[in-house]
């Protein structure tokens, strides 16, 4: 194996990287309103059952097919489906997958990020806020705090800071630099987080007799059926996708990192158990009840408007606000940074290995294209006065909740269909459990593909019905003014896949051009 690309110095520090990875703001900012506004307990239902049957067998998936690449010294998608596919059809089919592969992984890296940073610019800028008083003027709302904080210039200072933040990390490898920062920033997220649980469910009913912090507990945890709809369903896989960071590629670049024979099915599931305990437990146990008992029901489905808009309000309101404001948006920026780091590193691995570019060099690279992919992201609420955020909406619909899918998909399909029972003997190899053969047989290759397939028809047909198809979205059509933000969007989406692919084609032939040409047999 290639030693040079850097390896995870302990157990401990790979496993607290992985979750890091994972838990990000979709726990602590997406997660509580997408269940908000989705029913509640009810969306439980659907969410444990993605849970089961993509999360796991798919995260299982990431790790293993991310190991295998980096035996070949491979730490982007392009070249690690390449290898996946190889095993199964010929080399020039097999790069054509590749190629999808590194496609979709490279426009999510690069784009989710272009809005992801900017959310951790906020968090780090609301944090100073909570601190300095900055928003606890009860005399304007939070809604035109937030507004009037996204439109000013100067606090663009905070999404610097943070890209600046990643990329020393990032520079520093992946023992010293993500794994040292994670093992700091993971333990105290979760103290975080467990600090604001206990005020949460300390909270009494502040407000309205009726709003109550355990009334919101019973909000999250009791379903009322009648709410169960496919939409909720829907929102639920989503939310399994992103909250895991599954179809991104960067769970696979961090296993691309471990020895041969690292144990990963025990990783898989440390690293599922650690995200849902900050997601459901910590995420719906703090976020919803506080906010449900200074806001009701209604006032928690916001999108997101209930982590930067709605929020804000309780801590206005609370004893010790501007202390428990901090916690809250450290929490959120730690979240962030360490799912960000992920995202940052696979595009330096791409750049050291496919353009030999060196780690640090790659990594100062890396922070001048996320400034450039973020502008219109930042730009947009400055130059239209508005904080309706389109451009961001648009590259998220595209590319934070639809690709992500489509990459699952193909994973999922060429390693259940295709690869079949190799796949399954590479899962296995080091581990302390084993995937059995009827595991693999029901999941890989049955209910998860199908139930991905059927969720991405389902998802189709919503984003038809959403009007998300049409030239001009349903979402902006009474706002003509920012109709060119789609446009903008939907050029950067197809520019980015664009050049991914070309990307992609060319990392995989240049690396395997022989057998790929037919000169040499290929294994
Ligand atoms: N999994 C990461 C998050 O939840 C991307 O934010």
């Amino acid at each position: 194996m290639d030693e040079s690309r850097g390896n995870w110095g302990s157990k401990v520090g790979l496993i607290l990287a992985m979750a890091g990875n994972a838990v990000g703001l979709g726990n602590f900012w997406r997660f509580p309103y997408v269940a908000a506004s989705n029913g509640g307990g009810v969306f439980m239902i659907p969410y444990f059952f993605a849970l089961i049957v993509i999360g796991m067998p798919l995260m299982m998936v990431e790790w293993s097919i991310g190991r295998y690449g980096g035996k070949y010294g491979h730490g982007t998608m392009g070249p690690i489906m390449y290898l996946q596919a190889k095993q199964a059809m010929t080399p020039k089919k097999a790069i054509i997958v590749g190629s999808l592969s590194g496609m979709i992984a490279f426009g999510v890296t690069i784009l989710v990020n272009s809005y992801y940073n900017q959310l951790i610019g906020w968090s780090l800028g609301y944090g100073f806020n909570s601190l300095t008083g900055g928003y606890m003027d009860s005399s304007i709302s939070t809604g035109e705090f937030f507004a009037s904080y996204i439109q000013n210039p100067s606090n663009l200072i905070f999404w610097i800071i943070s890209l600046l933040v990643l990329a020393f990390a990032v520079m520093k490898g992946i023992e010293k630099g993500i794994e040292s920062w994670a093992k700091i920033m993971m333990p105290v997220l979760y103290a975080f987080g467990i600090i604001l649980c206990v005020r949460s469910l300390t909270l009494g009913a502040p407000v309205n007799p009726d709003w109550s912090s355990l009334k919101g507990l019973n909000f999250i945890w009791n379903p009322d059926f009648s709410q169960l709809s496919w939409g909720s369903a829907i929102a639920a896989s989503g939310q399994i996708f992103f909250t895991l960071s599954l179809g991104m590629g960067i769970i696979q670049n961090y296993a691309s990192y471990l020895k041969p024979d690292e144990d990963i099915i025990t990783a898989s599931v440390a690293t599922i158990s650690l995200n849902e305990f900050a997601e459901v437990i910590l995420g719906g146990t703090a976020v919803i009840p506080i906010a449900y008992a200074f806001l009701g029901e209604e006032g928690i489905k916001g999108s997101i408007g209930l982590a930067y808009m709605a929020l804000p309000n309780v801590f206005r309101t609370m004893t010790g606000g501007g202390i428990f404001g901090a916690v809250w948006f450290l929490l959120l920026f730690f979240a962030g940074i360490t799912s960000a780091i992920a995202m940052y590193n696979y595009l330096v691995a791409l750049l050291e290995e496919d353009a030999g570019i060196n780690r640090k060099k790659g990594a100062w690279i890396v922070f001048f294209g996320y400034i450039i992919v973020g502008l219109p992201v930042a730009l947009e609420p400055i130059l239209t006065k508005t904080a309706e955020l389109i451009y961001f909406t648009e590259v998220d619909n595209w590319i934070g909740n639809y690709l992500l899918i489509v990459l699952g998909l193909i994973e999922i399909v060429i390693i259940g269909w295709c690869v079949k029972d190799r796949a399954l003997e590479e899962m296995n190899k080091g581990g302390l459990w084993k995937v059995p053969k009827w595991y693999f047989r029901l999941f890989h290759q049955f209910l998860t593909p199908i139930t991905i397939i059927t969720f991405l028809i389902f998802f189709t047909l919503d984003y038809a019905k959403a009007g998300n198809f049409n030239l001009v979205p349903s979402y902006v059509a009474n706002m003509p003014s920012l109709v060119i933000w789609v446009n903008l969007g939907r050029i950067a989406v197809i520019g980015v896949l664009i050049v991914g692919y070309i990307q992609s084609y060319k990392a995989i032939k240049n690396k395997y051009k022989y057998e790929i040409d037919g000169i040499v047999e290929f294994s």
